[in-house]
Formats: C-alpha cells, sequence, structure tokens
C-alpha cells in the first residue's frame, strides 16, 4: 500500500514536472525577439531611436564585411569575390546621398533588391523592422556620421 502512495506520488510529481517544462519550452521567446533587451525606443518619438542600440547587431553582423569603422575592410571583406568590396559606410558624402529608406531596403532585402551585389546579404530572417531602423540609425550617428542631403 505504501509502496503504490510512493509511487503515485512520483508519477503525479513526474507529471507536474512535464507540465512545467511543456510550458516553459511554449514560453521560450522566437528567435526574434531574443537578444532585444538593449532595444531603446523613444516612446514619444516613434520612430526615433536614441542611444547606441544598434552598435551590438553592427558589429556582431556588419562588421565581418564592411568593418568596425565602417570602411570596408571587416575580415570577410577580401573574400568577396573578384573586384567586390564591402561598400564604404564611412564615406559620408556617398551615405549622404541614400535616404535613410533606401539604407533601410538595402539591410532589409539585400543587395540584388536594388541592383547591387547579392554579396551584401538580406537581413529580413535576423532583424525585425525597429533592429534595422537602428542599426540604419548606428551608421548614420557613428559611422558616417552624417545625414541624408537632397542635392
Ligand atoms: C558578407 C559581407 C557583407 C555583410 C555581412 C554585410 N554587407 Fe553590406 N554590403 C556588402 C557588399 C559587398 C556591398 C556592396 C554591394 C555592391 O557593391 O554591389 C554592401 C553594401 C551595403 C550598403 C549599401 C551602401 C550604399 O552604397 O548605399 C549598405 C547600407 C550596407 N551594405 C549595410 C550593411 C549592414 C547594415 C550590414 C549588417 C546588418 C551589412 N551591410 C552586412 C557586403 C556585406
Amino acid at each position: 500500500m505504501k509502496n503504490l502512495r510512493v509511487r503515485i506520488i512520483s508519477i503525479a510529481l513526474g507529471l507536474s514536472i512535464m507540465v512545467f517544462a511543456g510550458a516553459g519550452f511554449a514560453a521560450e521567446p522566437l528567435k526574434k525577439d531574443r537578444n532585444r533587451s538593449h532595444i531603446e525606443i523613444d516612446p514619444v518619438n516613434t520612430g526615433t531611436y536614441t542611444g547606441d542600440a544598434g552598435k551590438d547587431n553592427y558589429i556582431g553582423n556588419c562588421s565581418p564585411c564592411h568593418g568596425d569603422t565602417g570602411k570596408g575592410d571587416g575580415p570577410l571583406a577580401d573574400t568577396l569575390g573578384e573586384g567586390l568590396k564591402a561598400r564604404n559606410l564611412s564615406d559620408a558624402q556617398l551615405l549622404s546621398a541614400r535616404t535613410d529608406e533606401f539604407l533601410f531596403k538595402v539591410v532589409k532585402s539585400g543587395g540584388a533588391a536594388v541592383g547591387f551585389s547579392e554579396a551584401m546579404p538580406s537581413w529580413k530572417e535576423t532583424f525585425t523592422d525597429a533592429e534595422i531602423k537602428q542599426i540604419v540609425q548606428y551608421v548614420r550617428n557613428s559611422i558616417c556620421m552624417c545625414k541624408y542631403k537632397a542635392k
């Protein structure tokens, strides 16, 4: 009798652990939702991003080709193919001729979407739109230190 009770208790325990584990698994955030701790969206000025929110994502994902300072001299820069270079994102003259929308599109949809080389990957599976905006903002604020200037 005593043995049976122990067995029932341990089965119940095992079941509840499984339920808990299941709940934990379901609550596991989607891939895109992880890594978001550094996002600082200004709640008043929607679309205005402060701080270095895009920095980690830039350094982790763009630096390999574009380089930490954007000069197009990252460790993968020489592997892209004959005569092909990662664009120099610190070139203020070049980036002043680009709208934020254009930069957003290149990053989200990749080089091929705007007639550039497909060696510039699409990041839409990696980042949310908000994260891409932050990366563009980081490029503006800290890499080219420039804004779009209409000619
Ligand atoms: C695998 C290498 C590689 C990685 C990683 C990469 N890029 Fe690029 N990127 C390129 C290449 C190559 C070009 C230029 C394509 C061409 O010349 O046709 C380019 C072009 C660009 C341009 C266009 C600049 C212009 O002239 O308007 C932007 C903006 C850009 N990249 C941003 C980024 C950002 C932001 C990231 C990270 C999220 C990133 N790139 C990651 C290779 C890369």
